[in-house]
Order: structure tokens, then sequence, then C-alpha cells
């Protein structure tokens, strides 16, 4: 996206588009925002803290921006000027002033209306596999879902595109980072819930590239994609790939549910919250795709097998692909 001038001095392309991107300090979105740079966009990033955002910071195409963005005005404020918003605000369990009406539903309510007195066109919206508003077993998952109700019901005021992934990983992560941690302050025995519970754990670079590219691509737009990575794995194959990633040792007592959900009891009122009820009723539905949205996307999601050592072992990207090409495992 640079040139060099004949002065020498490096040129940057112009920006293309304006993006707002909620909850792009996270996970997900600190590799989000970095593809949306690369691509040459200009993107804001509203946080709570700049110093959630400060690996952003770098990017010559990001602004960070330390706000509340439940305050009345500030998303108004956020969105002037912008062509597209993207929201990826989440969390997995309440808190004291977190509920999740407040930032998956509520939020979801104002940025819509904001971004149609802003004349904001395009919202891209991250939900959750399985977010139904009335049918999902968990508060989690529901409000998930009505978080979508009212993405599609602004259908008439902007362009949106939904996404529903599986469990994200990549470096960064909750899933395998916390099994690892888990594993190894439990003497590398743990006691796992619904550890036959099926997902297709998706790369974290596979998800945000299919934001980026639907951003302008006009057949996405009022469509709702299924994110799933190639392989469906039990949890337990996810928490024992993740040791031999790492190579620790691992050994997996699968709990049955009533001890379960007492584990979730405990560890919910931990500080924290390794482990909530909440959780455990999410758990209790597969996490897989009825479709597959990559497909329709174009792209090719990759295999965790092949992630996995890159983050959590020495082996560098490159070299763990040449041995994949070469057959070896
Ligand atoms: N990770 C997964 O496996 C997975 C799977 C399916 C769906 N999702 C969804 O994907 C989205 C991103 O997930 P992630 O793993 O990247 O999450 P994350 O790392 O926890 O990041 C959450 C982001 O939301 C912001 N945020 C959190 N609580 C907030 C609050 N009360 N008010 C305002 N902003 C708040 C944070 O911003 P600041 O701290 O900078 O303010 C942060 O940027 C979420 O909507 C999640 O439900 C994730």
């Amino acid at each position: 996206m640079t040139g060099v001038e004949p002065s020498g001095a490096v040129q940057f392309a112009t920006p293309r588009l304006k993006i707002c991107v909620l909850g792009g300090t996270g996970f997900v979105g600190s590799e989000l925002v970095s593809q949306l740079a690369a691509a040459g966009h200009w993107v804001r990033v509203p946080t709570r803290a700049l110093s959630h955002g400060q690996h952003l910071s770098v990017l010559p195409t990001v602004e960070l921006a330390a706000v509340n963005i439940h305050e009345p005005r500030v998303l108004g404020e956020l969105l002037a000027g912008m062509d597209a918003a993207i929201n990826l605000v989440g969390i997995l369990n309440e808190r004291p002033g977190a509920r999740f009406r407040d930032v998956h539903v509520e939020l979801v309510a104002r940025l819509i209306e904001e971004a149609r007195i802003a004349q904001v066109p395009r919202l891209l919206h991250m939900s959750a596999l399985g977010a139904d508003a009335e049918g999902a077993p968990s508060r989690y998952l529901r409000s998930k879902g009505q978080a979508e109700e009212r993405v599609r019901g602004a259908a008439r005021d902007l362009h949106f595109t939904i996404f529903r992934p599986s469990v994200i990983f990549g470096p960064g992560d909750s899933l395998t980072n916390r099994f690892l941690r888990l594993l190894r302050l439990s003497g590398f025995v743990l006691p796992l819930a619904r550890a036959h519970a099926r997902f297709a754990p998706v790369y974290v670079d596979d998800v945000a590239g299919a934001f980026v590219r639907a951003l302008s691509d006009r057949s996405t737009f009022g469509q709702t994609y299924e994110l799933c990575g190639p392989d469906i794995l039990t949890l337990e194959q996810i928490v024992r790939a993740t040791a031999a990633a790492a190579a620790v040792k691992c050994r997996i007592l699968a709990l049955p549910d009533f001890l379960a959900r007492l584990q979730a009891l405990v560890l919910g009122l931990v500080p924290g919250k390794p482990f909530s009820l909440d959780n455990f009723r999410s758990l209790t539905v597969d996490n897989v795709c009825r479709e597959s949205g990559f497909a329709r996307l174009g792209i090719e999601p990759q295999r965790m097998a092949a992630i996995l050592p890159t983050y959590l072992g020495n082996e560098s990207l490159p070299a763990r692909l040449d041995r994949l090409r070469a057959g070896e495992r």
C-alpha cells in the first residue's frame, strides 16, 4: 500500500474507507483492525482504556479514542463521517455494570439508531453460532440472538452483514491459552465440563478475513454467515490438541453434568469467572455450522492442527506449513 516518491519520502496510499470498529482492541478486533489497516482503510477504535489498544497505536491509519460508548452522544460523535461501523463488543459473563442486555442488545440498538442519524450506510455485526433470541439455552446466546434481531430490523436504514462464528482460536485467544493455563495450574489433570460437546474451531485470521472480504461486497448485504473451521472437534479433543501443540502433559477427567454444574457454580464465584452456569448452558448445544459461510465468501478456513503449533509451540507458521505440505504431522 505504500510507495516511495522521487524525493525518497514514503507515501501512503489514500485510505479507502473510514471504519469505526467497536470492540476493536479485543482478540478478534486486534486482528481485524490490523487487516483493515493493511488493506489501506482508516480505522477508528473506541476503547474504555487506551492501554487496551496500545498494540494498535503503531498502525498508521488507526485512531484510538478513550471513550465510554454507552454514554449518550458518544456513538454519534464516533460515527460522524464514517463509511462503515463494525460491532465486535461482547462479554462471556455479566459483571456489575456490564449486563448482557446492555452490552449485547441495547448497545446495538443505539448503534443502529446513531448510524441512521449519521448516515453510515454499512454495519458488520459479530454474533455467535447458536445465537437465538428465544430458543438458546444460555442468556449469552439469547442476548446475541436478540441483537441479531435488532440488526435485521434495521435493513431499511443500512446494509448489514452478520457473522456467527464457532469458537475462535489464535494467539491471545481465551480458548487454547485458557486451557493451557488451567492445565498448568491443575498439575496437568483437568476436570472438564461437557467434554463431548462439539465445536468447529475457527482461526482468528479467517474470521477477520471474512469481515474484510464482506465489507465492500454487495452480495453480502443483508446476509448472515456461519463461520466454522474445517474440523469438528469435541472439547476434549481441543484440550488434547492444545496440550500436544504446547508439548505439555494432559489428563482429562470428563465431568458428569451434575459435577460440571457444581464446578460452574463454584468457579462463577471466583473473580474473573473462569466458568459460570451460563457458560455451562451454552455448552449444552453443539457449536457447529449448518452451512459454510466461508465457502460463500470464497475463503478456505485453516485447520487448527496446522496453526496451534505456530503460537503454542516453538515452530514458525511457514515451517509448520512446509512440514504439513510434506505430509508430516
Ligand atoms: N472469541 C471467540 O471464541 C468468539 C466466538 C464467537 C463469538 N465471539 C464474539 O466475537 C466478539 C469479539 O470477541 P473477542 O474474543 O475478541 O472478545 P474480547 O477479546 O473479550 O474483546 C472484547 C472487546 O469488547 C470491548 N468490551 C468488552 N466489554 C465491554 C463493555 N462493557 N463496554 C464496551 N466495550 C466492551 C473491549 O473493549 P475495551 O476493553 O477496549 O473497552 C474489547 O475490545 C464478541 O462479540 C464475542 O461474543 C467470540
